[in-house]
């Protein structure tokens, strides 16, 4: 079968690959899928200086696609952190009926050989723990991969309508440049953090107004996190409801008129939740989860998300407790033509963010 790869450059193709984000999973333990907006242009993080995205097509219909991007991010060489150019490469599915022939390692190649003659011949991607076939596309590549730390994100459900403290310690504000400015820098102390400018900054906050920054009543005038509810951006859902799941949907529903959870979607029906990104803190004080899920409940979320653990060095440890689901993540580095990629040193926290992956 004439299977042809070429780069996402028709508007024509987006529908298709919208429509296999949404119906093939990322992790074989949940099956959970993606959904992208209208635009390819809104989908992904504007911090890129160039986006490299690849088709599969079997006679005009997308059957595999790879999205990937060239970001400055923060590398340790020699013995401090350096800004580089990396790739992110994410998204990456091929339709169920087309994998086990290759194409993924086609698309992979393709991206790659894109990056060799932008010069960029370093690189990461996430990986779901548990996906065996992702891990095994990793070993042919013309490249070296390495797993740099394990880490995982939690979803804590809202089953009922939180309530918000008396006496927050951490409230809502509109940043300063100053805080802007003091944000970037903090990212270019962590491994792989962005190392982006204040004005980059403005314009993604300005793009995305529902992003809602929080400081703390200990430190005002700081960023400590961000709360970002993303269905303009990215949507979650199931592709088919596994029963656990189906038996905590009809129980939620079926509470709801006095629990005043916000209604249990069923499957195919995208579910909304917040996440929390650009989280500048050290460990989280105790009524940050009660903020942070009360707001995520007025604005209509299921549940709200956060990078749990794993980051290493000083990197907070946001658990949220409570009933949800923990996803736990492999963070790959890579390196071209048998280069050592970049690994994050002892002592390091490296920076991953829910709003950008
Ligand atoms: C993971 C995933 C992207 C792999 O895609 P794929 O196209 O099936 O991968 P490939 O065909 O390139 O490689 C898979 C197998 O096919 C084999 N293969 C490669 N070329 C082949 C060919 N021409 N004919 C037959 N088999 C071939 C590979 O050797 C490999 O076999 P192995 O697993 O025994 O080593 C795909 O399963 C998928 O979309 N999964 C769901 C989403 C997902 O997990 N995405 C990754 C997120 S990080």
């Amino acid at each position: 079968m004439d299977v042809e790869i070429r780069p996402l450059e028709s508007k024509e193709h987006w529908p298709q690959v919208q429509n296999l984000l949404a119906t093939v999973p990322f992790s074989t333990t949940l099956p959970i899928v993606v959904s992208r907006p209208n635009t390819l242009e809104n989908s992904y993080s504007s911090f890129h200086t160039k986006a490299l995205n690849f088709v599969a097509l079997f006679k005009n219909r997308v059957v595999g696609f790879v999205h990937s991007r060239v970001e400055k991010r923060m590398v340790w060489e020699g013995n401090s952190l350096h800004p580089k150019l990396m790739s992110y490469g994410g998204d990456l599915r091929i339709t169920r009926d087309f994998q086990n022939r290759g194409i993924a390692k086609r698309l992979l190649d393709q991206v790659g050989s894109a990056l060799d003659e932008s010069g960029v011949y370093y690189g990461f991607g996430i990986i779901v723990s548990n996906n065996e076939p992702a891990f095994k596309l990793t070993l042919p590549m013309d490249g070296v991969f390495r797993p740099v730390l394990k880490y995982s994100v939690k979803t804590s459900l809202l089953l009922r309508r939180p309530t918000f403290p008396k006496n927050p310690s951490y409230t809502r504000f509109r940043p300063s440049v100053v805080a802007l400015e003091q944000l970037c820098e903090s990212l270019r102390t962590r491994f792989l953090g962005l190392a982006m400018v204040s004005e980059d900054l403005t314009n993604f906050i300005s793009d995305h107004p529902n992003i809602r920054f929080y400081q703390s009543t200990s430190e005002p005038g700081k960023i400590a996190f961000a709360l970002w509810e993303q269905s303009a951006f990215r949507r979650v859902g199931f592709a088919w409801m596994p029963i656990q799941f189906k038996i905590i949907r009809q129980a939620w529903n079926t509470c709801r008129s006095f629990s005043k959870a916000h209604e249990f979607p069923p499957a195919n029906a995208p579910i909304k939740t917040a996440e929390v990104v650009f989280v500048n803190m050290s460990n989280a004080v105790s009524d940050f989860e009660e903020i942070i899920s009360y707001t995520a409940w007025k604005m209509g979320c299921l549940g709200v998300t956060a990078i749990a653990d794993g980051l290493g060095g000083n990197a907070p440890s946001l658990n949220l407790t409570g009933l949800g689901y923990k996803t736990n993540l492999t963070l790959m580095s890579y390196g071209r033509h048998k280069r050592e990629p970049y690994l994050c040193p002892k002592g390091i926290s490296t920076y991953i963010d829910l709003g950008f992956v």
